[in-house]
């Protein structure tokens, strides 16, 4: 049997084989943050097309944390309701659902990549007419030069750390009333978790910035505090960047990476999905397929602790997902925009990889 059709058991999760569906943001909602129809084809269609699990886009933990006013989010009941028949279809494609909790930061409060990417201040609408807001960020005089000015930066006071982590947990709890059985952080792309961890964009000098211990601290919380309400048989996944590709400056890299993956395993987390960047524009990137293989490799290997990884980025064919899983480079492909352009990739590696691949289409197909 393929290795990647082999099932993935973390706790009391079986998730039926090694390809999950890797978070992308759809821009899609209102500014109510609910998901509509193009959430539920789209999560569905990669359902039934095979994916083991199938991760929802970043969403928001508080209104503030969305990256655009079109972000779906999970800061209020009415959200988790709406989630529900998604992920209940998703199950019954016999695939397992998944949340991405994410928070902005200082990215957040902008226009859709289609529109430009660019910063609204509170005082300015994008294209739809939706507000912007003031963004939090950990050091507002370490704002990288993304794309335009960022007019309404917010220092996170001890006030609003204490507010995220509480917006984290009760994020958690509503994605568990809304079915979803993973639970995924997402400390990558430049985003808050991931601001306070990298040096570039963190210069504070209390108890949340400086040290290795300091710059985690705040990521450590936020996971600590999902993990202590996600029930013990379902799994708790983090999404980190396991290097921000800055070489000139102090910044976050993969010796970090493998050391906080230590501290995570100690937390209870059961994944690390290793992505890569987004921190700053100066950032050198190799690109190409398996470019961020190397880090989860590194985090899998170098460990103490023994904990799974995602890897993610540039993985398009069955084959070379096959080849990640069955030579341990990795323990879980995630795969992207190949899913975009192949909602059915699953079902295409089962056809490619596998003998008996028709058992593995819905019956209304077969
Ligand atoms: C992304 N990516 C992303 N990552 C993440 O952690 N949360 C998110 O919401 C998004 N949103 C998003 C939207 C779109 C349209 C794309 C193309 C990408 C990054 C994505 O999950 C993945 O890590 C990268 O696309 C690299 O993998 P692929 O596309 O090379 O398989």
């Amino acid at each position: 049997m393929p290795a990647l059709f082999s099932e993935l058991a973390i706790r009391d999760c079986e998730i039926p084989n090694r390809i999950a569906v890797s978070p992308m943001c759809q821009y899609s909602c209102g500014p109510d943050g609910l998901p509509t129809e193009w959430h539920r084809v789209h999560l569905g269609s990669r359902a039934v097309g095979g994916a083991g699990i199938v991760l929802t886009e970043a969403t928001a933990v508080e209104p503030r944390g969305r990256i655009t006013a079109h972000d779906l989010g999970i800061w209020n009941d009415e959200q988790a309701e709406a989630l529900r028949p998604i992920t209940q279809f998703v199950r019954e494609q016999g695939g397992v659902p998944a949340i991405q909790l994410a928070h902005a930061g200082h990215k957040a409060s902008k226009t859709r990549p289609w529109d430009g990417n660019d910063p609204i201040a509170p005082d300015e609408t994008d294209p739809d007419g939706a507000t912007g807001w003031e963004v939090l960020s950990p050091s507002p005089d370490a704002y990288p030069p993304f794309s335009g000015d960022r007019p309404a930066m917010r220092k996170a006071t001890q006030d609003d750390i204490e507010d995220v982590i509480d917006d984290y947990r009760n994020a958690a709890e509503r994605s568990l009333e809304a079915g979803f059985e993973i639970a995924e952080v997402h400390a990558a792309h430049g985003y808050l978790l991931h601001e306070f961890l990298s040096p570039v964009t963190n210069h504070r000098e209390d108890d949340y910035g400086g040290s290795f211990e300091n710059r985690t601290r705040l990521f450590r919380e936020v996971t600590a505090a999902v993990r202590d309400v996600w029930p013990d048989g379902k799994p708790v996944f983090v999404r980190l960047s396991g290097t921000d590709w800055l070489e000139d400056r102090p910044s976050w890299d993969i010796d970090q990476s493998v050391r906080l993956a230590d501290d995570l395993a100690d937390l209870g987390v059961d994944l690390i999905d290793v992505s890569s960047g987004g921190i700053h524009p100066a950032q050198k990137p190799p690109g190409g397929p398996n470019f961020q293989v190397p880090l989860a490799e590194a985090i899998r290997e170098e460990t103490q602790t023994e904990i799974a990884v995602g890897a993610v980025g540039g993985i398009t064919e069955p084959a070379q997902a096959e080849a990640l899983v069955r030579n341990d480079r990795a323990d879980l492909v995630l795969v992207g925009r190949e899913f975009l352009r192949e909602p059915y990739f699953g079902l295409r590696a089962a056809g490619e990889l596998e003998d008996d691949a028709p058992a593995k289409w819905p019956v209304q197909y077969r």
